[in-house]
């Protein structure tokens, strides 16, 4: 895949892919990981995503000659006809160039092949980026966690994507258990 975009912080073309997450790349998921989240999860977290029977990781890297680099990465898994999101980030360097589009398409495809109604995740009420890109995607406010987050403290704001009407209103959406929560970046 190509991308060439125009009216972006710089002007590029990026060759990539997005697949799964394998145990070689998670150190340099960490490292970015670091860079990004002043509460960064440890490898230890990654693995344990990655160990999930109905979830896992996605990776994005570059493929512009021989050596490819980490853009971005999520992890995920589905139970109940659900699919969490628990983690996405795309390099700084990569921003706004369509690459957390690619990645939210790709989950979408996860989630509807695990047969879920819906996928959920949360964001700080202050990540104004995320947040647009949630709703540019079609995610839907659901609730908001009052205080959810610390240092700083903060609301969670709990956001879904249904695919069916079916999916609408169902009394265990609201007691989801969106147990590994997303973050905000490092100032
Ligand atoms: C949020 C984040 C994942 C977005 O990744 P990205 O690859 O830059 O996003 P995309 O280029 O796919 O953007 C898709 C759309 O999202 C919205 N968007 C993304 N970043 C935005 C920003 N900084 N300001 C306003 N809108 C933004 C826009 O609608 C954008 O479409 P457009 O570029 O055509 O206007 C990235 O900024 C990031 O990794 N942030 C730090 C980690 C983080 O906050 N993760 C999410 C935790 S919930």
């Amino acid at each position: 895949m190509t991308l060439a975009r125009e009216n972006r912080l710089m002007p590029v073309d990026i060759h990539y892919i997005v697949r799964q997450m394998r145990d070689s790349d998670i150190e340099a998921v960490v490292s970015l990981e670091s860079e990004i989240f002043p509460d960064a999860w440890p490898a230890e977290s990654f693995r344990e995503s990655m160990d999930v029977s109905d979830g896992g990781g996605l990776i994005v890297e570059s493929k512009n000659g021989p050596a490819r680099k980490l853009l971005a990465y999520a992890c995920y898994y589905s139970a109940a006809g659900e699919t969490h999101v628990t983690n996405l980030a795309v390099a700084p360097d990569y921003r706004r160039r369509g690459i957390a589009n690619k990645i939210l398409a790709s989950l979408n495809e996860k989630a509807k092949t695990s047969l879920s109604d819906a996928i959920f995740l949360e964001v700080r009420a202050s990540n104004g980026p995320a947040i647009k890109l949630y709703e540019s995607r079609g995610f839907q406010e659901l609730y908001r966690r009052k205080n959810y987050y610390h240092d700083p403290r903060e609301d969670a704001v709990v956001f879904v994507l249904e695919f069916s009407s079916t999916a609408k209103h169902r009394g265990g959406a609201k007691s989801v258990n969106t147990s590994i929560s997303q973050r905000a970046e490092k100032p």
